[in-house]
């Protein structure tokens, strides 16, 4: 706010630069401002609002928050009725619409005429939401309204006030006094998977698909709900205006978007109904890529003046149609569950259905994950469920009808043995660490612990080590692989570098030539990248990224093979639990054996060497502290542990004292500091870490090492009173480059304290505690000698 600008004046230009840079991002989709700029503004416009309570409008961009609960929503009458479409399924549907609205126009039928008598038309999506009305008067909104049964709706004028792309006043000036827009409010598919994945968490109940998600958003009584909701605006139409308005659909959209209101980015003109049809050709092939759902294309009558003469038909008009895509979601019966195993043995549950036509392909069997999702879904084996298949994806199962299940329903169950091997199945734990503990949690996923004495897992296991991007065996397909799993010739991957020219020919398919190349393929798979390698060996959640990361960082197999789950947590992107799935496959003997079969039989690894100087650097002793998660040391008190003690063995051995003397480490953080290492376990665990960190070579970058060798390493200044000759910034800057470190308390461990004009407290506690006082002159007297 300059000077001579009202608090006022400021609140306005705030709320006007809003405006445009929304204007800006939703409806020209040209964002003009970074994200920061924007929250800036509106933080600024926040505070003034709360300074200036009686300037706040309901129009101001900070009134999107909701307001007060109601208890029920007011019922609003259309006075243009809120009509529906008449659907064409398939093409004949839309010809035949097409040639019903030229002949209500008496136009030739196109046939025998050609070109002249064609029909224009607007072309739009079909948004999947709700459809709405929104009322402005004067440009500003003062009304929003649900379609209800068309003739009356609901009251959701505080709720549709919260959805960010909807503006509150018009732009521009030439907008009729009265303007009621219509159009379809709906939850893109990025927000859609956000609030679910959030509901999940909160243990609330995910929705079922972003119609419902949005329908459900838009109907709440507490509009804070909707405001939370990520809902979006498309306007597709006016219903009542008592102004002049263009004379073609496709111009009155061009308005709406001029006055601030979004319209469709995939808006059209078609000239003819062939053009329509390559419109609806398009859209379904752009369809997975849209950013929100779409069910169809809605095709209208671009002239106004044509839209008037064809009129409507009950409740549908004669001059739209939705041209709806075929369904993608269909009602079949779940004959059962079986389970498959995977390559690392996770057994994962799919459905096998009665077979039906889902979007012109027969599905009998859908995926459902694991058994979290069969318990969120509450299905059960004879239920009617709900499928859904979209482009190349598995097909899922949506929901079940509950109504349809019939008495036989049985329960979905895992089983006690693996299906294939017969071994036990467990489930997977989940490791979380918090307060200096690991607690373990059950998991969502199920293993048969058989590994590669599973031969479901074995095979899945070869035809991984020896895909592509793994040992990159050629001409090693997966059929081959299931031939050498059964005939027993390959029990593990390091059986495929034993395989004799013989014990190939001998099976199906192979011939001299061909088997002579696959030896071929399999030998030239000898070096591998250590990066490759490891991807190769098929680690639980270890992808190529993974591996790549282990090789470059550790370098070498051994050192990977060896490392603490706490030690590889350094790395960025491993967490706890994947962490523990390296560690435990090393560990594994039999892994171990087929490791050291692979090295005998000549596998030989490229690119093993040091560790990588960057990890070496990562790990810090306050990133250890840290790591441990000691109850109240967070990271900033780590920071100041490892800065004041610089060595592991000082902080074990620190005694409640010295703890005491660090800034800002409360009673309770040392407390908790000495309780742990009181701990034997714990401090042996420390110290295990520690020497692991060091063997693999890194160094504690500690701020004492850096300061090593400088002339005030290892002191602890003070400075208290105010400085005459410079700022205490500058001064604080100099001893640190000194090598000293600058506290704000003074303890028995204080070096010096430099005490200028007005010092208090901390001089008293200087002289009582027989610390070195300088004065100023002293004080730069020493500066100058030690920096010369
Ligand atoms: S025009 C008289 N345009 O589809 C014309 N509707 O079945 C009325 N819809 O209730 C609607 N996208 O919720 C129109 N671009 C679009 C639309 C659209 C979605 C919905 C709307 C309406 C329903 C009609």
């Amino acid at each position: 706010m300059t000077s001579a600008q009202t608090a006022a004046e400021r609140i306005a230009e705030l709320r006007s630069d809003i405006d445009a840079h929304n204007y800006r991002y939703y409806v020209l989709d040209e964002p003009s401002v970074p994200d920061a700029e924007y929250d800036r503004l509106f933080k600024e416009l926040k505070a003034l609002e709360a300074e200036h309570p009686e300037l706040v409008t309901p129009d101001s961009p900070t009134q999107r928050v909701g307001g007060a609960a109601l208890a029920a929503f007011g019922q609003v009458r259309h006075e243009v009725p809120m009509l529906s479409l008449g659907n064409a399924f398939e093409e004949r549907d839309l010809i035949d619409f097409d040639r019903r609205a030229r002949e209500g126009l008496d136009l030739p039928t196109g046939d025998l005429l050609g070109e002249g008598a064609e029909l224009e038309y607007s072309c739009e999506p079909k948004l999947d939401g709700l459809a709405v009305s929104l009322l402005y008067e004067n440009g500003r909104l003062v009304r929003g309204a649900t379609r209800g049964d068309g003739s009356t709706g609901e009251d959701i004028s505080t709720n549709v006030r919260t959805v960010r792309n909807i503006p509150l006043k018009l732009h521009g000036s030439d907008w009729p006094a009265v303007l009621e827009v219509r159009g379809e409010i709906y939850m893109p598919k990025a927000g859609f998977e956000a609030l679910n994945a959030r509901q999940l968490e909160t243990g609330g109940k995910p929705f079922a698909n972003p119609r419902n998600a949005a329908a459900g958003s838009l109907r709440q009584l507490d509009s804070k709900i909707t405001a939370s909701r990520p809902l979006e605006l498309c306007a597709y139409g006016v219903g009542r205006s008592d102004g002049d308005l263009p004379d073609t659909h496709i111009g009155i959209l061009e308005a709406l978007k001029k006055w601030g209101l979004p319209i469709s980015r995939e808006l059209r003109l078609a000239k003819g109904v062939e053009q329509c049809r390559d419109y609806f050709r398009d859209i379904g092939e752009k369809r997975d890529a849209l950013p929100y759902e779409i069910d169809g294309v809605v095709f209208k009558v671009n002239s106004v003046g044509q839209q008037r003469e064809l009129g409507f038909r009950a409740r549908e008009p004669r001059w739209a149609i939705a041209h709806k895509f075929a369904a993608r979601e269909e009602v079949t019966e779940l004959l059962d569950v079986e389970f498959q195993v995977g390559r690392t043995g996770a057994i994962t549950p799919v459905a096998r259905l009665k077979p039906v036509q889902v979007a012109g392909v027969t599905v009998s069997n859908a995926t459902l994950h694991n058994m979290d999702e069969v318990a969120r879904l509450g299905v059960m084996i004879g239920d009617t469920v709900i499928v859904r298949r979209a482009g190349d994806v598995i097909p899922q199962i949506l929901g079940v009808i509950p109504e349809r299940r019939p008495e036989s329903a049985r329960e979905v169950h895992v089983p006690e043995q693996c299906p294939v091997c017969g071994s036990a199945v467990e489930r997977t734990q989940l490791i979380k660490r918090s307060k200096g503990r690991e607690s373990f949690s059950e998991g969502s996923i199920y293993r048969c612990v058989g590994r590669l004495a599973c031969q479901a897992q074995l095979k899945q296991a070869i035809i991984h080590f020896v895909s592509r991007r793994a040992m990159d065996i050629d001409g090693l397909g997966d059929k081959i692989v299931e031939q050498l799993v059964d005939a027993g010739l390959v029990g593990s991957p390091a059986d495929l570098y034993s395989l004799s020219f013989e014990q190939v020919l001998a099976l199906e398919g192979f011939a001299e030539v061909s088997s002579r190349n696959l030896l071929k393929a399999i030998d030239d798979s000898r070096m591998p990248s250590l990066a490759r390698f490891i991807f190769a060996l098929g680690i639980p959640d270890v992808g190529e990224g993974t591996a790549k990361l282990l090789a470059r960082a550790l370098g070498s197999l051994d050192r990977i093979a060896c490392a603490l789950p706490d030690v590889l947590v350094y790395l960025p992107d491993i967490g706890l639990e994947v962490a523990h799935e390296i560690h435990s496959f090393f560990q594994d003997e039999h892994n171990q054996l087929v490791i050291r079969q692979l090295r005998e039989r000549g596998v030989e690894l490229q690119e093993e060497g040091d560790v990588h100087p960057e990890f070496a650097a990562c790990a810090t002793l306050a990133g250890l502290l840290d790591n441990l998660n000691i109850p109240f040391i967070a990271a900033t008190g780590a920071q100041r542990l490892a800065d004041r003690f610089g060595s592991l063995e000082a902080i074990i051995g620190a005694d409640w004292l010295d703890l005491r003397q660090i800034e800002r480490l409360n009673e309770k953080a040392a407390r908790a500091l000495r309780d742990y290492f009181d701990e034997p376990a714990n401090a042996a665990r420390a110290r295990v870490i520690e020497a692991q960190l060091k063997e693999f070579g890194m160094h504690w970058q500690s701020e004492r090492k850096a300061a090593e060798g400088l002339p005030l390493a290892g002191q602890t200044w003070v400075l208290t009173g105010t400085l005459e000759a410079m700022s205490r910034d500058e001064a604080k800057a100099r001893l640190e480059a000194l090598g000293a470190k600058v506290s704000g308390s003074v303890s028995a461990k204080t070096s010096v304290v430099v005490a200028g004009p007005g010092a208090g407290s901390k001089l008293i506690k200087a002289n009582e505690l027989g610390v070195a006082v300088d004065d100023e002159a002293a004080f730069l007297k020493r500066l100058a000698s030690l920096e010369a």
